[in-house]
């Protein structure tokens, strides 16, 4: 008489296993910052989509079909990263923005082009670099990673766009163009 039987000891532990999953829940919320982060970069993305997109056409505009793929194949490249950036938006329970965007720089010549992009691709990897580092401050290691496979796709446009460059001032703007008009 008047001893607790066991099973009300783990009945007690069962109920508290609800009441335990708020907090559980914060485990998988943004930390602080992160999300303006990742819209931050979101806005960055979806400005380049377009960016080398309008540069795509334009290119077939003027019959370089090689560049236009190139340029083309780059957009889509960004559209999923843009995508990566909204899924990993919502699974934080944040608000993915899209109705920012940056300007958008297009330019007279193919030249130009590459050269404004290549400043968009300088200023993505900065973004990303910057959000890291909150990351790892705030101690989000899963969207710091997620992150860190994003620059590796920026260093690769980066790296595209600087031969395309490096092509022209070796053997000059006429050729280069040439070799533009068909594709691979
Ligand atoms: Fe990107
Ligand atoms: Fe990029």
């Amino acid at each position: 008489m008047g001893g607790v039987p066991p099973w009300v000891q783990r009945r007690r532990v069962i109920i508290s296993a609800p009441l335990n999953l708020p907090e559980g829940r914060n485990l998988l919320k943004a930390k602080d910052g992160v999300v303006d982060h990742l819209n931050n970069l979101l806005t960055i993305e979806l400005t380049a989509i377009n960016q080398y997109f309008v540069q795509a056409e334009m290119c077939k505009n003027w019959g370089f079909e090689r560049l236009y793929k190139g340029f083309r194949s780059t957009s889509m490249e960004e559209m999923e990263d843009a995508q990566h950036l909204i899924r990993h938006i919502l699974f934080l329970e944040g608000v993915p923005n899209l109705q920012r965007l940056n300007q958008i720089m297009v330019g007279e010549t193919v030249p130009e082009d590459l050269e404004l992009d290549l400043q968009a691709e300088m200023n993505a990897v900065n973004a990303l670099g910057e959000a890291i580092a909150h990351c790892e401050q705030v101690q989000d290691y899963a969207t710091r990673g997620i992150l860190q496979e994003m620059i590796r796709s920026e260093e690769e446009h980066v790296d595209w766009l600087e031969t395309q460059l490096e092509t022209i001032n070796i053997i000059g703007l006429e050729l280069y163009l040439n070799q533009q008009i068909h594709e691979d």
